[in-house]
């Protein structure tokens, strides 16, 4: 099939790269002539494992291209998928704007170029109604035009992006006839040979799975946050508690990891989102409010545990962070804790240095020229009177403890990932603060 994606974001571009890998001939589309430039040298613009080989694959065989201009992209599509963004605007409510704006250039190609039946998918996360919405835009600036519309919402993680894409738990499309149906049937057969299901549904009842679905997962976030404040109240331990409650097979164990809570750009705004829907139906949604409310908290706290470790001033202190993205795997630094907490530090007048093994860039952008960021881990943390660990990557996990402690100007760790053993870190001589469990000053700690 002729396939054009709206938007080579995360989305666009994993969507686009995957389903030319199946044979399909793609064609992605951006705005941003930079990104395009550098795809179409083969150059990823994110760090996502495993997308740059099949981009090179898929560009050499044809079936994948690149490019800023409207028409081209969209005068042979015979499906066309708006992937672009939906940030929260200042309410709360997802902002539109760049969907509508997709919606208007699409109606625009079919007024040029009438002639075929396409079929326009909105695979942004769109509040419910919104899909309706494009398709009544099309249909008022391009009434001749005949086109199907779907919502086809998509649950790929950054830093597993292929994989999800590739092997999906699951498909759910939103379709108004059984052509449609049919047509995601024959698109998406070659993702699920596993057996998962493709669920055809109502519009509607697909754009809602997306939010309720990245709803719950943020509730389980928060929700095992809250549990670990209390262990800490109460001197219990979350790591224990978390093996005690996660063995019971209807509550299991993913997303159910204390930390820093929540970032990136999908779980923050969509809670936002679904807080917003609510409130504009007169619909009490109060455990979503809650799951945001706390999230947000979360990094407040951890934050304040710092400031009063060093006697409510963070004036001359120096402090290193390990982590930067939202998350490991990826370079995605959009609603990321770390972020948060080093634009705190320096107001609280700290001095910092960070290190990330691939967000440097990214986060560079977002934090400007203050912070130090480095290439190396160990020089980061040279001289600081703590490390704060943001971000759970694998180079973390088993640090050459004694390289650290001779870098540190302190032995002091706060981690928001509760990557080490506290009796361990405590044998090692470091203070040690982690989520939910007891603080441990190291054995010999001389602050
Ligand atoms: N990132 C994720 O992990 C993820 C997962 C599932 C769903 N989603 C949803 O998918 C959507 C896209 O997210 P993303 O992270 O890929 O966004 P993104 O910001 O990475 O990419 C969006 C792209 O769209 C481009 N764009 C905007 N308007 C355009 C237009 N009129 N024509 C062509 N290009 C245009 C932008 O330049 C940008 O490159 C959002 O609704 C998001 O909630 C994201």
């Amino acid at each position: 099939m002729r396939l054009t994606m709206v938007g080579t974001g995360y989305v666009g571009l994993v969507t686009g790269v995957c389903f030319a890998g199946t044979g399909n001939d793609v064609t992605c589309l951006d705005l941003d002539p930079r990104k395009i430039e550098s795809l179409k040298q083969g150059r990823c613009p994110i760090y996502e494992p495993g997308l740059e080989e099949l981009l090179e694959r898929n560009i050499k065989n044809g079936r994948l291209r690149f490019t800023t201009d409207a028409t081209d992209a969209y005068k042979h599509a015979e499906v066309i998928f708006i992937c672009v963004g939906t940030p929260s605007d200042s309410a709360g409510h997802a902002d539109l704007k760049y969907v509508m704006a997709a919606a208007d250039d699409i109606a625009a190609s079919f007024i040029r170029f009438p002639g075929k039946t396409r079929t326009v998918v909105v695979k942004s996360t769109v509040p419910v109604g919104t899909t309706l919405k494009v398709r009544d835009r099309i249909r008022a600036a391009a009434p001749q035009a005949k086109f199907h519309i779907a919502n086809n919402p998509e649950f790929l993680k950054e830093g597993d992006a292929i994989i999800d894409f590739n092997k999906p738990d699951r498909v759910v499309v939103g379709v108004e006839n059984e052509e449609t149906g049919e047509l995601f049937r024959r698109l998406y057969e070659p993702f699920v040979r596993n057996g998962h299901p493709i669920y055809i549904m109502d519009i509607l009842s697909s754009e809602m799975v997306k939010y309720a679905s990245n709803n719950f997962l943020a509730t389980k976030i928060s929700f095992i946050n809250e549990m670990a404040n209390l262990c800490e109240a109460y001197g219990a331990d979350i790591a224990k508690v978390r093996e005690g409650m996660c063995a019971d097979k209807r509550i299991g164990s993913a997303f159910l990891y204390p930390g820093l809570g929540y970032g990136g750009s999908c779980f923050p705004k969509d809670t936002l989102a679904c807080i917003a829907m609510g409130q504009s139906a007169g619909v009490p949604v109060s455990v979503s409010q809650a799951v945001h409310d706390t999230n947000q908290r979360q990094r407040d706290r951890f934050f304040a545990r710092i400031e009063s470790h060093f006697g409510a001033t963070l004036k001359g202190k120096t402090l290193a962070f390990w982590g930067l993205a939202f998350k490991p795997r990826t370079d995605d630094v959009r609603e990321a804790p770390a972020l948060t907490l080093i634009a705190k530090a320096i107001s609280a007048g700290a001095t910092v240095r960070a290190f990330d093994p691939v967000a440097s860039e990214t986060a560079r952008a977002e934090l400007g020229p203050a912070p130090a960021i480095f290439a190396d881990m160990y020089e980061a943390a040279k001289g600081a009177d703590a490390l704060v660990i943001c971000t759970d990557w694998d180079d973390f996990k088993s640090p050459d403890f004694d390289r650290l402690g001779a870098a540190l100007k302190s032995r002091t760790i706060f981690d928001g990932r509760n990557l080490y053993r506290p009796d361990e870190m405590s044998r090692r001589s470091f203070t040690y603060f982690s989520v939910g469990r007891a603080a441990r000053p190291g054995s010999a700690d001389t602050r």
